[in-house]
């Protein structure tokens, strides 16, 4: 399936944001990362375009300027600071960028935050609660529900900071089937955890290739978040929406003093 049917997809739909949340390479050549980047240029400009890395974007240890550093430009903070977590803010929206990629042994696939990282997007959380924004943590591996050879291996680590700082919605890749579950928040709100399937789905599965576009609506109390699941459709040979669904997030209450 060529690129260029998502591309055309995508733009249908003329997104404010674009968040891509890994893996992006397979093998992590660096040729692998100059065809993502060309990608990344024809889906849209950095200030448009999120990025974080996945696993297979980190397989195996490659120089930053060679591998992940080539999608520097759609992973730079706001305040043109490197590194993570990123924070890019999308009008109502807040994207929080982290990266779980981390070189593994053959057969593995986990990930890991680690501590510097936690700490700063528990900061990030809570500075981003206090503009009213609506905040939306990136991330590649799921906080839940993936083995010990293919899953996040601080996700204890995660969930407290999330169930201590809240969070609006989490977007997450890697598992490769759609997902919906609620992560417990503080003051019993629930942060929202949506998975989605590859975009770009390999040779013979390219029927299972899924995006989806979110639509966040400011409400008396918090948010309306509707989700359409864009498909690749073999038959057609192009996207069609597969479903939809609408989910109310409350808004967060504020700690300041
Ligand atoms: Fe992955």
């Amino acid at each position: 399936m060529p690129a260029s049917l998502l591309l055309d997809d995508l733009a249908a739909f003329a997104p404010h944001a674009v968040a891509v949340t890994g893996d992006l390479v397979n093998f992590a050549l660096p040729a692998e990362f100059i065809a993502a980047r060309d990608i990344l240029h024809r889906i849209g400009p950095p200030g448009r375009v999120s990025v974080i890395p996945g696993n297979h974007d980190a397989l195996v240890p490659v120089p930053w300027a060679q591998g992940i550093g080539q999608w520097a430009e759609w992973m730079r903070d706001d305040d043109a600071g490197e590194g993570f977590p990123f924070v890019h803010r999308r009008g109502p929206a807040a994207l929080v960028g982290l990266s779980t990629a981390i070189p593994t042994p053959p057969g593995w696939a986990a990930g890991r935050l680690g501590a510097a990282q936690l700490g700063l997007l528990g900061q990030r959380l809570a500075a981003l609660r206090e503009e009213g924004l609506f905040r939306v943590v990136l991330i590649h591996h799921p906080p839940c529900g993936e083995n010990r050879r293919r899953g996040l291996r601080d996700r204890a680590a995660l969930l407290d900071v999330l169930a201590r700082e809240g969070a609006e919605l989490l977007l997450h890749g890697h598992s490769h089937r759609p997902g919906l579950v609620p992560l417990p928040g503080p003051g019993g709100s629930p942060v929202p955890a949506i998975g989605v399937p590859p975009a770009l789905a390999g040779a013979g599965r390219h029927h299972l290739s899924r995006w989806h576009l979110h639509r966040v609506t400011p409400s008396a109390g918090g948010w309306w978040l509707e989700t359409l699941v864009r498909g690749y459709d073999p038959q057609a040979q192009r996207f069609a929406t597969l479903g939809e669904w609408r989910l109310r997030v409350a808004a967060p209450v504020s700690t300041a003093v």
